[in-house]
């Protein structure tokens, strides 16, 4: 595309971007807006209808800072005690360790983590990627970390490797790939994501979960940056890694 023909990017007005953002409805965020409480790239800015380009806007809402993406795709590091769903029953949601806005935009897990489990967990508001990392068609391999109540022996890594049977599943299951990596811990990577999977699976070869950490998903690792319960947007490198179908 050369210059002449490129078209200028789309504008939209900014009370519609600050309720696509999750800052509430139309109305609430053209006040929000009109009462002077909205900055744009750091300048004030009272016009609800004055129109900006959203990916990449830098707004700052009632004195939090806010970056504009059209959809939401996050990293969180899940910390324990934490469950993966709206309504927990016994722990605190993870969708509390977001801001209000991503809360209010529908960000949702992609897949689930055990309260008990840490580690990477991603999050987003575009069904279309959420159903793509999810889809059992697609295999996508996630990486574990597991320490043991009892020492690893070489014949249990065999048994992850070769399959093991869980209740209710037609054939026995195994492991992409399973290292004993120290005296009671497992490097375990999975194609699936059935319920308890790595617990079960560890059972079944003879030994038993103390720990668990999910450290990577297909080509992206968990950011070392980020301390349990932190989490970060995830850049288009780290999206281009996730669509990577090797
Ligand atoms: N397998 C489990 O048993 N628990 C998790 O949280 C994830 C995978």
């Amino acid at each position: 595309m050369n210059a002449k023909t490129a078209k200028p990017p789309k504008t939209t007005p900014l009370d519609r971007i600050l309720q696509s953002q999750g800052f509430g409805t139309r109305r609430y965020c053209g006040d929000l807006v009109a009462a002077g409480m909205v900055e744009v790239e750091g300048e004030l800015c009272e016009d609800p209808r004055a129109e900006f380009v959203l990916e990449g806007l830098r707004l700052t809402v009632d004195g939090e800072d806010w970056v504009c993406h059209d959809k939401a795709y996050l990293m969180l590091h899940k910390p324990t005690g934490y469950e993966c769903s709206q309504r927990p029953l016994h722990h605190p949601s993870v969708y509390t360790l977001l801001p209000v806005p991503l809360r209010e935009r529908g960000v949702q897990a992609v897949g689930r983590l055990d309260q008990d489990t840490t580690g990477l967990l991603l999050l987003s508001d575009d069904g279309q990627f959420i159903h793509a990392q999810t889809s059992p068609k697609r295999k996508v391999p996630k990486v574990y970390e597991v320490a043991t109540a009892e020492p690893v022996i070489e014949a249990q890594a065999a048994a992850l490797r070769e399959g093991v049977q869980l209740e209710d599943e037609p054939a026995p299951i195994a492991a992409l790939a399973c290292e004993i990596v120290g005296e009671r811990a497992l490097r375990l990577t999975l194609a699936e994501g059935k319920y308890h999977q790595v617990k079960r699976m560890v059972a079944a070869a003879g030994n038993h979960v103390a720990a668990l950490h999910r450290s990577r998903i297909g080509g992206l690792a968990l950011d070392p940056a980020l301390a349990p319960g932190e989490w970060r947007w995830l850049t288009p490198a780290d999206l281009a890694e996730l669509a990577r179908k090797d």
